[in-house]
């Protein structure tokens, strides 16, 4: 079976590279497959030729410089969410914080969190993590990432705050923001509970600033991750809350936002 040159695209290559056990370079190399490796692709051709994400196909993702897991059912991490992680370490760095308890709200896979903890490890700065997250599919998955990675972290299923103590110096939180009509092309393998917060966009920025106060150190941050077209709304719900609310980024229509001690 020869395959057709123009299906060939990076992730049907990375696809097809996984599904066979051959290395990217042999698949270029050699588009004309066995009659084995024909049943195999066959077997699998609507994932493969499809937008069906290759993350969930291989069962991995890369984020910043880390390799997580990740499965059907947990949202695959951005590359733009890494700028969460480039702010925390530059305010850690510039306020000389030599310790630090992280929680990574809304957690996902755990990317964030865990890669702000290996970097401030990496970087000796002493820190703690705590992961929580309302899915029970994304708490296995940050469980097989703090093993992957080595690290001891507090794993919480929980609505938001709901079943989290104690006070943190850093909070990441990147919450479901799209739209549904949002949720087209590859984005509907996604969970959807993982990708549209409420009608309304901000519900959950609601309730994660009314209660932030009671969860902060004296001296923290707070950064989080939202869609360009919510700005106006949340820094308003900021400033009614007495909030120090402000934008810091904004990159292909999505935008992060810090809430400060100073
Ligand atoms: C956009 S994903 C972000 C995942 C991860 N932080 C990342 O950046 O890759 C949003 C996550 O929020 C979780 N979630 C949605 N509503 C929640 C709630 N009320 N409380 C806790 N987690 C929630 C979803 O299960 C999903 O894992």
């Amino acid at each position: 079976m020869r395959i057709n040159g123009h299906l060939l695209t990076k992730s049907v290559l990375k696809k097809l590279s996984h599904c066979l056990k051959r290395t990217e370079a042999s698949v270029i190399a050699n588009l004309v497959f066995t009659d084995k490796e024909f049943q195999k692709i066959k077997r699998k051709e609507n994932k493969l030729f499809s937008n069906y994400p290759v993350e969930y196909l291989i069962g991995q993702c890369d984020f910043y410089k880390y390799k997580f897991y990740i499965q059907r059912g947990v949202f695959i991490p951005r590359p733009e969410t890494e700028n969460i992680v480039e702010f925390v370490l530059d305010w850690l760095k510039s306020k000389k914080i030599d310790s630090a308890k992280i929680l990574d709200l809304c957690s996902g896979s755990g990317c964030v969190g865990i890669t702000i903890l290996l970097e401030c490890l990496r970087q000796g700065i002493r820190a703690s993590l705590t992961l929580v997250d309302k899915s029970k599919k994304a708490i296995a998955t940050c469980l097989k990432n703090t093993k992957l990675h080595k690290i001891n972290a507090a794993v919480i299923q929980s609505d938001l705050f709901k079943h989290v103590k104690g006070k943190f110096t850093v909070i990441v939180f990147n919450p479901p923001y799209l739209m549904p009509n949002e949720i087209t092309g590859s984005l509907q393998y996604e969970p959807r509970r993982a990708l549209v917060g409420s009608k309304d966009g901000i519900t959950l920025y609601k309730s994660f600033f009314e209660n932030l106060p009671s969860f902060v150190e004296d001296d923290f941050l707070t950064v989080m991750e939202t869609s360009e077209a919510l700005v106006p709304k949340l820094i308003t719900l900021g400033q009614k809350l007495k909030l120090n609310l402000r934008l810091i980024k904004t990159e292909s229509k999505v935008a992060f936002l810090a809430v400060s001690s100073v």
